[in-house]
């Protein structure tokens, strides 16, 4: 270890303080913790995982850390199992009772991301600068004291429970798309209206193998109770036939194909405010074939989408 790779608390003056853990905290992090204490701007602390170690792990020792330092693989597994939802201190909600933070405390179905948008390679039918929807939704976990699940639904699952008569209903240009909530009020500031999309397939066959865009309440169908809805009230009941849960632990990164598999979770609950579940969102795109246009013009960032 190098000294200088240690990253320094942004913003505080105060020394930084490293967090040395071993077994039993008699032999190997005492000796770290005395062999770094001399260092200035430096605070070293140290403390076993089993439960007999002279000073034993704590939530308040995790907390009061910067860097934490194991000895072995066992170390980071009863760090991330036992306190994993105090590895990350410095998380606050949304302020106040807002949509989002409301929202981010039920349970949701299977949907896949930013649904209004268009299949990579497509075009928005009306305004040809919106780029594509996320080929991959990654999450990075950071808090879940609750084991609360992200629930993965795979199309290659899914499709052979489906009737050809369904497959055939979904593939048709005929569903309303609206855009899901989390993205309504900032794509109406910036495109004067919300976003909406009709005449639009749920399934597409393309090169890459067949694609889905689907969220049960943003997506609906010409006529109540013709063969379009039918499909895809068949298609949900397949995803939760099918879904697999997958528990999102801090330090995981799940990656999700946003073409090939929809992605839901189980209820929250009320904790707000980093004692709930918390999941970092990044998107990743494919644009080497994307069009000027579908990028933000002027003064954005150039990995910022139009809108
Ligand atoms: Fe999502």
């Amino acid at each position: 270890m190098v000294m200088a790779d240690i990253p320094q608390p942004q913003a505080s003056r105060r020394p930084l303080r490293l967090l040395f853990i071993c077994s039993q905290n008699r032999l190997r992090s005492p000796t770290a913790e005395q062999v770094f204490a001399g260092h200035p701007g430096i605070e070293t602390a140290s403390a076993g995982t089993n439960r007999g170690a002279d000073n034993p792990l704590s939530a308040e020792l995790v907390e009061w850390a910067d860097v934490i330092f194991v000895m072995e693989k066992q170390h980071q597994r009863k760090l991330t199992q036992g306190f994993g939802a105090h590895l990350f201190v410095n998380l606050v909600a949304m302020p106040g009772p807002g949509a989002f933070a409301e929202k981010s405390k039920g349970g949701m179905r299977g949907h896949t991301d930013a649904v209004s948008f268009p299949f990579n390679g497509d075009d928005d039918p009306d305004d040809g600068r919106i780029a594509p929807s996320p080929d991959f939704v990654s999450l990075v976990g950071l808090r879940n004291p609750k084991d609360v699940p992200t629930r993965l639904m795979l199309l290659q699952d899914v499709l052979p429970l489906l009737s050809p008569a369904d497959v055939d209903e979904l593939k048709k240009p005929q569903y309303s798309i609206r855009a899901q909530r989390t993205f309504r009020q900032g794509t109406k500031r910036i495109l004067g209206t919300e976003h909406f999309v009709i005449d639009a397939p749920v399934l597409k066959d393309t090169a890459g193998g067949t694609y889905v865009r689907y969220s049960h309440s943003n997506v609906t169908p010409p006529v109540n109770g013709g063969p379009a809805e039918q499909a895809s009230n068949q298609l949900e009941a397949c995803c939760n036939q099918t879904a697999k849960p997958v528990v999102v632990q801090p330090g995981d990164v799940l990656i999700i194909n946003n073409r090939s598999a929809l992605h839901g979770r189980g209820e929250v609950g009320d904790d707000v405010g980093g004692q709930s579940r918390w999941l970092l969102r990044a998107y990743a795109l494919d644009t080497s074939k994307l069009q000027a246009q579908k990028r933000h013009q002027g003064g954005a960032a150039p990995h910022v989408l139009f809108p």
